[in-house]
């Protein structure tokens, strides 16, 4: 099966390939624009762009990923992107200055549609905590400075060992279930 990924994230979209193909599902990517609503979850967002994508699409996943901070409430959250494009992780770090309590988690939420099939969205979390500063060149946005195991940031895994913990791994693999699942893949 092959399946249209709506993302213009050039970094989502290798993880998506990397950690489907491997399932053995095949994945394209298309920037199509859609609705993306602010809402206090991410599933809200991921739900509107559903119905306002199946409007014109009958095939397709999209994506609404985002990093969420304990001390900062759970900023910045749903609001990650534009924190990213703003703060930048030289920001992000400036507020955890000096905080003891750096308890962080990844949440990735698909939303999918599939011919004739109805629409359903699949969440998962990664949980870890906002290093002192930025390590490692691989990976993209918040990467260098999220380590899921205290030690190492996601930007010093290589993508597939990435894909095993992360919360877009996890959830790509609850997709694949819920699409074998489906179709007897
Ligand atoms: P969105 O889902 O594209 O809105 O992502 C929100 C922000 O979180 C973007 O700036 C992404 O770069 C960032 N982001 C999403 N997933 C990840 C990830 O797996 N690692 C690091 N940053 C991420």
């Amino acid at each position: 099966m092959r399946i249209k990924v709506i993302t213009s994230n050039a970094g989502k979209m290798r993880e998506y390939a990397q950690a489907l193909e491997g399932l053995g599902l095949e994945v394209f990517q298309d920037s199509v624009p859609y609705d993306e609503i602010q809402a206090d979850a991410l599933e809200d967002v991921v739900g509107h762009g559903l119905r306002d994508l199946m409007m014109n699409e009958d095939s397709f996943i999209i994506d609404d990923s985002g990093l969420f901070i304990d001390h900062l409430k759970g900023f910045p959250g749903v609001y990650s992107a534009y924190a990213l494009k703003t703060l930048g992780n030289q920001g992000i770090l400036e507020l955890m200055r000096d905080v003891k309590e750096r308890a962080a988690r990844f949440e990735c939420c698909i939303g999918c549609k599939l011919p004739g099939r109805e629409p359903f969205i699949v969440s998962a979390a990664c949980h870890g905590s906002i290093l002192d500063a930025p390590q490692g060149d691989k990976g993209f946005g918040f990467d260098p400075i999220f380590s899921s195991d205290g030690v190492r940031s996601f930007s010093e895994l290589e993508m597939e060992e990435k894909n095993t913990i992360s919360h877009r791994g996890l959830a790509v693999r609850k997709l694949a279930e819920r699409i074998g699942s489906e179709e007897g893949i």
